[in-house]
């Protein structure tokens, strides 16, 4: 169906995707990683309709343990997070933007590795940093291999969810005793769910 390699080259715009069918290039797992960072950025359906596979799975104890806010409550930790589009749009779309920055992105021939930390108008005052390791598949809508030649199948995403529920006031830690100037100000108070 494709050639051995496909190369798109445009006179137009630089927007537009160089493809190589048998191996993600640079420029399309950068694509792939701004594309998950819009949906967490500037979330709308529509855009999600464009990136995602219909079929798409999204792993994160992270938000499992946030969702059950640290309980025995579903979803167990381990589970699927949300088994397929419908189920992430849903996810996605009732909760605000939580706009991150992107740290570090690499890539192999199918899955797209980012590095990322939340945005400070969203997490303070402790940081929140994450990796996401993002699955990707050709898109087999041919007319969008110039822009979107890559969806994402597979999200497994992590972050650090103890600085998550400080921030939120959940938590509160005691500083060790060899931490001389904390500047985290927190005070010993055990976190029960
Ligand atoms: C989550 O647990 C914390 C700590 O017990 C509690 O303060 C908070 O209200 C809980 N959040 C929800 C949404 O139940």
């Amino acid at each position: 169906m494709f050639a051995r390699t496909l190369t798109v080259v445009s006179l137009f715009s630089v927007a537009f995707q160089y493809v190589n069918a048998t191996c993600l290039l640079d420029n399309n797992a950068q694509k792939v990683a701004e594309n998950y960072k819009t949906l967490f950025s500037n979330y709308s359906p529509q855009f999600a309709n464009q990136v995602l596979t219909s079929d798409v799975i999204d792993q994160s104890d992270s938000v499992n343990w946030l969702i059950a806010n640290g309980t025995n409550c579903p979803p167990p930790l381990g589970s699927t997070t949300f088994n397929g589009r419908t189920a992430f749009e849903a996810g996605q779309g009732s909760q605000p933007n939580m706009p991150f920055t992107i740290l570090n992105v690499y890539h192999d021939c199918t899955n797209v590795f980012v590095r990322w930390k939340f945005d400070q108008t969203v997490q303070s005052p402790q940081q929140v940093q994450g990796i996401s390791v993002l699955g990707t598949t050709l898109n087999t809508d041919l007319t969008k291999l110039l822009t979107q030649p890559y969806l994402i199948k597979t999200v497994y995403a992590e972050f650090n969810v103890g600085a998550f529920i400080t921030n939120l006031g959940y938590y509160h830690g005691t500083p060790p005793p060899t931490c001389k100037n904390s500047k985290r100000e927190v005070e010993g108070v055990a976190f029960v769910a």
